[in-house]
C-alpha cells in the first residue's frame, strides 16, 4: 500500500477514507493520531495490525462536539460536563462508561471509552466531514516516541496506512491528560499537555495513578518513547546535577563513547519526542525539569524512556 501524503484541502478524500474503513493519520495539538472509524470494528483492528499495538491497550475516541459523547456513553458524570465544558476542545481525554455503540475491540474489553476533542482545526474537520467519531491512538509504532511531525509518522508507518495529512509541528508535542473523574477523588490516569493545575481550578484536588495502581491506563504498564542511543536521566538539585553531567562525560568519553547532553530548549514539550526519535546510537544525558505545569508529563516521560536513572 503506498501512503498518500495529504493536505488540509484534501480533508473530503481523507474522510472518504474514513468512511470506508481505513486509516488517516492526522495532525492533533498533542501529536499525530492514526484514525479509522471508532464504530467500525474490522477498521479498528487495522490500527493494531499497523503499529503493531497490544490488543490489551484501548484506544481513545476522537469527537468534533460535545453532543457527539451522549451515544457513545451511558451517562455523563457531572465533573466531567464541567470539564468538557472549559478545556474542551483541547488536551484532556475523559474516562466514561461505554455505550453498546463502542466495540469492544476500541476499549481492548473494557467497560469504559475515553472520549477527548480536539482544538486542532484539521482533527475536527476530518471528524465532522466525516460524520463519525474517530478511534485514534498516537500515530507511531509501538513503543517508539509519539510522532509531533507528518515525516514522524511516515518514518513508522509509511506503506501501512491509507494517508497521512500534513499539518505542520504539533503545537504541544505531548499527548492528552487522561482523567477520570469516577473515583471519590478525581484520578489522572496519564500526566499529559493540560497540567492538573488547571484541573484542580476546576474540580478541586486530584489524585495521579501509582505505579501499582488498576485505575492506571493499561498502555502506561509498556515501556514508552525509548530511543536508540541510551537515556541517562539525572535527577536532583541543579548544582549537583549540573556537576554530575560533568564528571559522567568525562567518564564516558574516556571510554570512547558519544554523549550527548539534552538543553532546556530540547527538553520542552514541543521537542522532546522529536530529540528521543532521531537520537543516534551513544549516550544521551537528560538533567530534570521543573515538576510543575508542563514539567510532570516531561518528566514522566523521561523516566519511562530511560535506561538509568540516576537520583542525587
Ligand atoms: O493526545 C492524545 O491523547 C493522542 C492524540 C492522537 O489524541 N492519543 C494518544 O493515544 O496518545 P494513545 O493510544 O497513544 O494513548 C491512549 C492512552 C493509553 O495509555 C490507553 O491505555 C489509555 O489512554 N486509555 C484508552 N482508553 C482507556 C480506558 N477505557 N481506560 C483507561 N485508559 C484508557
Ligand atoms: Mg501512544
Amino acid at each position: 500500500m503506498k501512503t498518500a501524503v495529504l493536505s488540509r484541502r484534501d480533508i473530503p478524500k481523507a474522510a472518504a477514507i474514513i468512511k470506508r474503513g481505513g486509516l488517516v493519520a492526522f495532525p492533533t495539538e498533542t501529536v499525530y493520531g492514526l484514525g479509522a472509524n471508532a464504530l467500525d470494528a474490522k477498521a479498528v483492528a487495522k490500527i493494531f495490525a499497523a503499529k503493531g499495538r497490544p490488543a490489551d491497550n484501548p484506544m481513545i475516541v476522537h469527537v468534533s462536539s460535545i453532543e457527539e459523547v451522549v451515544p457513545l456513553v451511558i451517562g455523563v458524570p457531572k465533573k466531567a460536563e464541567l470539564l468538557m465544558r472549559r478545556f474542551w476542545p483541547g488536551p484532556l481525554s475523559i474516562v466514561f462508561p461505554k455505550s453498546k455503540k463502542v466495540p469492544d475491540i476500541v476499549t481492548a474489553g473494557l467497560d469504559t471509552v475515553v472520549i477527548r476533542m480536539p482544538s486542532n482545526t484539521i482533527a475536527r474537520a476530518l471528524i465532522a466531514e466525516s460524520g463519525l467519531p474517530i478511534a485514534a491512538p498516537s500515530a507511531n509504532t509501538s513503543g517508539r516516541p509519539s510522532p509531533t511531525k507528518a515525516s514522524h509518522v511516515m518514518e513508522d508507518l509509511s506503506g501501512r496506512i491509507d494517508a497521512v495529512i500534513e499539518g505542520g509541528s504539533c503545537e504541544n508535542g505531548l499527548e492528552s491528560t487522561v482523567i477520570d473523574v469516577r473515583t471519590p477523588v478525581p484520578t489522572i490516569l496519564r500526566l499529559g499537555s493540560l497540567p492538573i493545575e488547571e484541573i484542580e481550578k476546576v474540580i478541586g484536588r486530584v489524585r495521579i495513578a501509582g505505579k501499582k495502581s488498576k485505575a492506571r491506563s493499561p498502555g502506561m504498564k509498556y515501556r514508552h518513547y525509548a530511543p536508540k542511543a541510551e537515556l541517562i536521566l539525572i535527577e536532583g538539585g541543579a548544582t549537583r546535577v549540573a556537576a554530575r553531567i560533568r564528571s559522567l562525560r568525562k567518564a564516558l568519553e574516556s571510554e570512547g563513547m558519544a554523549v550527548r547532553v539534552l538543553s532546556k530548549d530540547e527538553l520542552s514539550p514541543r521537542s522532546l519526542y522529536e530529540k528521543l526519535r532521531h537520537a543516534k546510537a551513544g549516550v544521551l544525558v537528560a538533567p530534570c525539569v521543573k515538576e510543575e505545569g508542563m514539567g510532570r508529563a516531561v518528566m514522566d516521560r523521561l523516566r519511562r524512556a530511560a535506561s538509568r536513572i540516576i537520583r542525587l
